[in-house]
């Protein structure tokens, strides 16, 4: 099949690129290569013949259209994103453009394009608008997001991902465009941008840094691992409805404190510190994001149901893999170390993890 990903430089859809080229798919990658965007993730795939890339802005809408009219594509994986939840507090005027106007000119070119279509080639045709479980809002300590929980966005980051769910649902609704929107829980796996989570941790870890933990790290989180969020998308562009929205998680809840005791648990392990202590003695708190939702819990029944998906990894054999691929790739893992880290508080701390 004929593939076009979004945002296919980035931590997801680098590793959709992987999958797809290596399943013999054609790919055509469009990135706009931002400081989250990086050709050593697509490094493996670059010389191949069912692989091609275009760095282009998705707001560049005469660029997209003459992509769609050049590659045909039967299915877009549509992932190009600003992400960064405390990068949405710095600075939202970004994440409008790009996660919403970026989507409906995803959305419009997709729909012309569709519209030409022979009749067989519009009912196969599916645009996924790959969000989030942010998009619902924060969870109290029980309960479960579900497809039919109600968006209630909390973060800039989140409310302009649910502007775009929005518009990807209308165009479906108005226009017949065969889109299906898959939310997705936290991801973890190689190649994830050094400002998020589980790579600051690592990278802080083995730099002898103290490892920076927001309030009292009780926020909890349902983590999946980054292929079986892959192979969730397959699933849903294969088997999935048009119009639906699936939710994905991997079914495995841990609060971030829980999660940094984890990551050094295995870390000691592998690269004990010198001095005989523990990595986890170096965790220290910092100052709590601002609108830091307190919970995310995800009920995939109905992709477990609907599309014969399930995860393969748990949070225990994801994590290890996750931290092997992390120290056997240190230039990725420290690059930058002494770069000056991205924050979303007034005044700036220094050090902030993201998830
Ligand atoms: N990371 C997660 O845990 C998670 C969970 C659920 C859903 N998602 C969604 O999955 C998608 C990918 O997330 P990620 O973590 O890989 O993000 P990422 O920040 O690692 O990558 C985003 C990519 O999009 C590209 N991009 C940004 N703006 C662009 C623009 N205007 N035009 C073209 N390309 C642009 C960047 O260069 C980068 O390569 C996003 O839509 C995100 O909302 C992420």
């Amino acid at each position: 099949m004929r593939f076009l990903i979004t945002g296919g430089c980035g931590f997801i859809g680098s590793a959709a690129a992987r999958v797809l080229v290596g399943a013999g798919h054609q790919v055509l990658n469009i990135d706009k290569l931002t400081y989250a965007g990086d050709l050593r993730t697509v490094a493996a795939v670059a010389g191949s013949p069912n692989y091609r890339f275009e760095k282009m802005d998705i707001l560049d809408q005469s660029g997209i259209a003459a992509s769609f009219r050049d590659f045909a594509p039967q299915a877009v994986f549509h992932l190009a994103a600003e992400t960064h939840v405390d990068r949405s507090i710095d600075d939202p005027a970004k994440f409008i453009d790009t996660n919403i106007r970026g989507t409906f000119v995803m959305l419009q070119t997709a729909l012309g394009h569709w519209n030409h279509l022979d009749a067989e080639e519009r009912k196969s045709f599916r645009f996924i608008q790959v969000s989030t479980d942010e998009v619902y809002g924060s969870l109290g300590d029980q309960g479960l997001f579900t497809e039919a929980t109600a968006y209630r966005p909390n973060s800039p980051y989140s409310a302009s991902k649910a502007g775009g769910d929005h518009l990807a649902r209308a165009w479906y609704a108005t226009f017949g465009l065969p889109t299906i929107i898959s939310n997705c829980s936290n991801n973890y796996g190689p190649f994830q941008n050094r400002e998020k989570l589980i790579p600051t941790i690592i990278r802080k870890a083995l730099a002898g840094q103290p490892i920076p933990i927001y309030g009292q790290g009780r926020n909890v989180r349902d983590w999946i691992f980054v292929d079986d969020h892959i192979a969730a998308l397959l699933a849903v562009c294969e088997n999935g409805q048009a119009g639906e929205s699936y939710n994905i998680g991997g079914l495995d809840e841990i609060s971030n404190i829980d999660l940094a005791v984890a990551i050094c648990t295995l870390l000691d392990k592998r690269r004990p510190r010198p001095d005989g202590r523990r990595h986890a003695d170096r965790i220290q708190f910092v100052p709590d994001r601002p609108g830091h939702d307190h919970r995310y819990a995800i009920d995939a029944a109905k992709a477990k149901r609907a599309l014969g998906w399930k995860p393969q990894e748990s949070l225990q054999t994801g994590l290890s893999k996750t931290v092997d691929w992390y120290l056997d790739h240190i230039d990725w893992t420290m690059d930058d170390l002494n770069s000056e880290d991205r924050l979303g508080l007034n005044p700036p701390i220094k050090s902030s993890p993201r998830e």
